[in-house]
């Protein structure tokens, strides 16, 4: 078959001088924009490979073991199908029980044991750090899939890709971010790689769900221009970018608080009339209440596009990672 698969196949040898083959994915500290734009571009051709057979055989004969400590749908599945659809197989394991190794004891003996199988290990962990212990003690590369109110990098690398496929660009952008900015972890990685392109950052917040301190001295340290709110009505005309958060109920010691916060941001028809024309809604999902359904059929309801994204995301990652791209 010859159908339009030329480029990416034309590098169907072993790439070992990608950058990525080999490494782990811990953070988004660790992207450049060179770096970024060889994923996008990756992402671009497995989306056109999807779209054209479905699937490819680039990564036949390898296994990814996929260990969520944490509940996961979109990331889980979407690293279970990109690595289908690229003709590996996949161990999956949703159902640990992490009590003990909520001290980084049984996370080195597991990741030992799993690696012993495959040949790439995604890990979900609800404890900042816990991808970072699980490299350390691992040859194979590890792929962060969310460590706790940490980093959660292939989400981000999928919402930067959809800002530049919706909007065409990035630099310049005026980037809101509503909700939970304290325990969720995708504004946190999405934060820093903005830091790469100089998007303008509003962050939309309760008092108590501000974005930590460390975030905000890095995006001061970028020189990066931003503000806090405590109402979206204040943001939503300059917003081209609007990412909407589900506060993090599992991340809360006080119940109370969580209940008092709850339902802080509603987005719905009447806000996004004082919307610019062409802007995005976007959301890492899942969604409890944040977002009214009658939001989706607004053609600048981007959510769905998103999740769609990642799994071309992480099949150029995959690919990257295990040097077939
Ligand atoms: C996010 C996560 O797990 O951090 N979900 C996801 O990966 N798409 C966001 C969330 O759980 O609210």
């Amino acid at each position: 078959m010859t159908i339009a698969r030329a480029p990416l196949f034309a590098q169907l040898v072993a790439n070992t001088n990608n950058g990525f083959y080999g490494q782990d994915i811990i953070s988004v500290r660790q992207f450049d924009r060179d770096k970024l734009a060889y994923i996008f571009g990756l992402a671009e051709e497995m989306r056109h490979m999807v779209q054209q057979i479905g699937s490819a055989d680039l990564l036949r004969g390898r296994v990814l073991a996929n260990l969520f400590y944490e509940p996961s749908t979109r990331t889980s599945s979407s690293f279970m199908a990109a690595m289908q659809r690229l003709g590996g197989a996949v161990i999956p394991i949703n159902e640990v029980r992490y009590s003990s190794v909520t001290k980084g004891e049984s996370l080195p003996d597991t990741v030992r044991t799993l690696e012993c199988y495959a040949d790439v290990i995604v890990l979900r962990h609800p404890e900042v750090g816990s991808a970072q212990i699980a490299a350390d003690y691992a040859s194979k590369p590890v792929i962060n899939a969310g460590d706790g109110t940490g980093e959660h990098p292939t989400q981000a690398l999928l919402d930067l890709f959809t800002i530049q496929e919706e909007l065409g660009r990035i630099e310049g952008l005026t980037v809101a971010m509503v909700g939970d900015l304290k325990y969720g972890r995708t504004v946190h990685s999405l934060t820093r790689l903005l830091g790469l392109f100089g998007a303008r950052l509003r962050f939309v917040s309760p008092e108590a769900l501000r974005m930590p301190g460390e975030l905000i001295e890095e995006v001061r340290a970028r020189g990066m221009e931003y503000t806090e709110h405590d109402d979206v009505a204040e943001i939503i005309g300059e917003a081209d970018v609007l990412y909407v958060t589900r506060v993090q109920r599992e991340r809360f010691e006080d119940q109370d608080l969580y209940e008092r916060v709850k339902n802080c941001y509603v987005i719905t028809p009447e806000l996004l009339q004082s919307a610019k024309e062409r802007m995005i809604v976007m959301h890492p999902l899942p969604r409890v209440g944040e977002i009214s359904y009658d939001v989706d059929k607004d053609a600048r309801a981007a959510y769905f596009r998103q999740m769609e994204n990642g799994m071309y995301i992480r099949m150029a990652l995959l690919a990257a990672v295990l040097g077939r791209a």
